[in-house]
């Protein structure tokens, strides 16, 4: 089984993601991460030298293959880079391999985490919290699209949000309930 995890830069795919994966005893992915091994650079860099489309290129191929390999294997959670949805291709990928949770956040809320981010090319502007309205408004019509499930990251603490995580994909039949609620300790089955 594989869930993805899609939203705007900053709503806390890694973290969330990381902790899903513990929880659940999946096996972690980060594409951005893959991406930066494979180019041998930090995406910034790679941003500024070949430009975004040069990137989008790579995080194509790393996409697709992820979830070809993901799906293939045992419980994986895959945390993916805000952008990965802008290609069509992608978002099929996604659809079709995983099961897919929107990390929902408001610019608001994002602008408040990322002020002082310097690694992120496409907030590296004068404005960010207008670049992450803009941004937004492009993409919240995407993720929706593509996702299956959705959580709202204003309040909750990241336990909270995995714990919601979790209790979607008990309901949606997707995963065994837990015997209990421990932090950490994978489903034994029994129940
Ligand atoms: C991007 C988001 C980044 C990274 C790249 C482009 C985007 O990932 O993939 O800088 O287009 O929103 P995060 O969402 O993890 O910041």
């Amino acid at each position: 089984m594989l869930v993805s995890l899609v939203g705007l830069p900053g709503g806390g795919k890694s973290t969330v993601g990381r902790q899903l994966a513990r929880r659940i005893g999946a096996s972690f992915l980060d594409s951005d991460a893959v991406i930066e091994e494979r180019i041998g650079m930090p995406i910034r860099s790679f941003f500024e030298q070949f430009g975004e489309a040069a990137f989008r290129d790579k995080e194509e191929a790393v996409i697709d293959e992820l979830t070809l390999d993901a799906a293939r294997h045992g419980r994986t959670v895959l945390a993916t880079g805000g952008g990965a949805l802008l290609r069509p291709v992608n978002r099929q990928h996604l659809r079709d391999r995983s099961t897919v949770v929107y990390l929902r956040s408001s610019p608001e809320e994002l602008f408040r985490r990322l002020k002082h981010d310097t690694q992120r090319p496409l907030l590296q502007v004068k404005d960010p919290l207008a670049k992450l309205r803009e941004l937004y408004e492009q993409r919240h019509p995407l993720y929706e699209e593509v996702a299956h499930y959705s959580v709202d990251t204003g309040r909750p603490s990241v336990a909270t949000l995995v714990n919601m995580i979790v209790m979607q994909l008990e309901v949606a039949g997707l995963m065994e309930k837990s015997p209990d609620h421990l932090p950490g300790k994978p489903s034994t089955g029994h129940h």
